[in-house]
């Protein structure tokens, strides 16, 4: 017989793991309304248009793209920052600024599978819209730290790196590139840390890089620069045209209006500065940030930015925004092997257990009362042997048995076990829901 496997990629959620994911999810919506957060959604299907119009055609190639059956270009969502950008923009008059919202949902992307990487995830994402000043960065850099916190991990466990595509954008201007070619340009410096250095020159060379091992090794050396002092150190030695030194200046104001504000909130051993970060997402246009586990593999938690242009180009109104997506694979791996997953309990509040026919018409129909008032209640589908039940009451965690033996059938009561201390007490049947409601909330 065929057997079915999920798709490469694709994961089944049993129980046990759907706990789990409800869980982080939890956490990351209680963090994000301390922040004064909303949560939103839209759509897991898209135009293609929406995703491409920003990012080219090459994003197809990792896209879960096809035609629908009334023959639009349609994908599945690999990201929501297009969509949001494009709900936020509809309404951009309206909506009371900043506008503050997260979301939780599934995306997907046609990637090659590879641990920490699927074809299908989840993305907490928090996006500050209308605020065009660094508290916004800090805000949202702050809800990621926060969020990574209250998941159970600790400062030294993972470190936010930031960038800022601007500043890099005005430097590589002042090696000579310009426009498209200064874009991507930005392209091949995300990819340096991956990359042998031979290909990242070819790849400046190719970009009309008049003498590229020169720029390369500029590159570099920028990359390396630890902190502001250091970048404007380093800048200050640079010849320069005015203009350029004048828009490298006002980056440096900005990085220290940001840094201040992450120290004032007591976020600076979570940040640092790190300019080999560029993301290779192409609509971003400021601070760029990456929070990456210092701990194990390494491997990315949180990715986000500034994108002030996004919203204006997919044909909304002019509105800056910054915001971050975080996954729950590389989270939940990382958490799994830091042994701070929790121990969810799943547990039963009564357990009714019955002797025959009759009793158990009864005691369904108490049941069902204490339910309505809100407790879990459960009992045995197939009316095994009172021992047995026990044994299921036992295993099901209730705090309680009721027991609707043929005794307490002919009296008209209840006998209401508890289950850790072996009391009990019978209460008479009309009176079932009141008496185990007070005895289930003493405990
Ligand atoms: P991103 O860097 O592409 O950014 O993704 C953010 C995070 O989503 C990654 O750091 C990773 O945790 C998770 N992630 C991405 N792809 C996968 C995958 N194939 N499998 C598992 N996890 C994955 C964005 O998506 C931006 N739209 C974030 C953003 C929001 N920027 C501004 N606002």
């Amino acid at each position: 017989m065929a057997t079915y496997k999920t798709l490469p990629g694709f994961r089944d959620f049993y129980p046990e793991d759907c706990s789990l994911r409800n869980h982080l999810f939890s956490v990351w919506r209680q963090t994000s309304k301390r922040f004064g957060f909303q949560e939103y959604d839209g759509p897991v299907l898209e135009s293609l248009e929406l995703l491409t119009a920003k990012s080219g055609q090459e994003i197809v190639g990792q896209l879960f793209n096809f035609e629908d059956k009334g023959g639009r270009a349609v994908t599945l969502r690999p990201e929501l920052t297009p969509t949001l950008a494009r709900m936020v923009g509809a309404k951009a008059n309206a909506l009371p600024r900043p506008v503050k919202w997260f979301s939780i949902g599934e995306n997907f992307r046609y990637e090659r599978q590879q641990k920490g990487r699927l074809r299908s995830f989840y993305q907490f994402n928090a996006d500050i819209l209308g605020e065009p000043g660094p508290i916004a960065d800090a805000e949202v850099i702050g809800l990621l730290v926060e969020s990574l916190c209250n998941q159970g991990l600790r400062a030294g466990e993972f470190i936010v790196r930031l960038s800022d595509r601007n500043l890099w954008y005005y430097f590589i201007e002042s090696l000579g590139f310009s426009g498209d070619q200064a874009t991507a340009a930005l392209g091949v410096i995300d990819k340096m840390e991956r990359m042998p250095p031979e290909k990242s020159e070819a790849a400046l060379a190719e970009l009309g890089a008049s003498d590229p091992a020169k720029v390369l090794q500029a590159i570099q050396e920028f990359q390396e620069l630890p902190d502001v002092c250091a970048i404007a150190a380093f800048l200050d030695k640079m010849d320069l045209a005015s203009d350029a030194r004048e828009k490298l200046n006002g980056r440096l104001e900005a990085w220290r209006e940001l840094l201040s504000l992450i120290d004032a909130a007591g976020l600076d051993h979570f940040v640092k500065v790190d300019l080999r970060i560029v993301r290779g997402l192409a609509y971003y246009t400021g601070f760029v940030f990456e929070a990456f586990q210092t701990v194990g593999k390494g491997r990315a938690l949180a990715g986000g930015g500034r994108y002030d242009d996004l919203i204006e180009k997919l044909g909304g109104a002019s509105m800056p925004a910054v915001g971050f997506g975080m996954g729950d694979v590389v989270l939940m791996d990382l958490l799994d092997e830091l042994k701070r997953l929790p121990k969810l309990i799943d547990k039963a509040d009564v357990f009714l257990v019955y002797s025959g026919d009759d009793a158990f018409k009864i005691a369904l129909a108490d049941a069902y009362a204490l339910r309505r008032q809100g407790l879990r209640a459960e009992l045995s589908y197939k009316g095994a042997g009172m021992g047995k039940q026990f044994k299921q009451a036992s295993s099901s965690g209730a705090d309680f048995a009721l027991v609707y033996g043929p005794e307490e059938l002919a009296q008209g009561i209840v006998t209401v076990k508890h289950m850790r201390s072996g009391e009990q007490q019978t209460v008479p049947s009309a009176q079932l829901v009141g008496s185990v409601l007070a005895l289930w909330r003493e405990g």
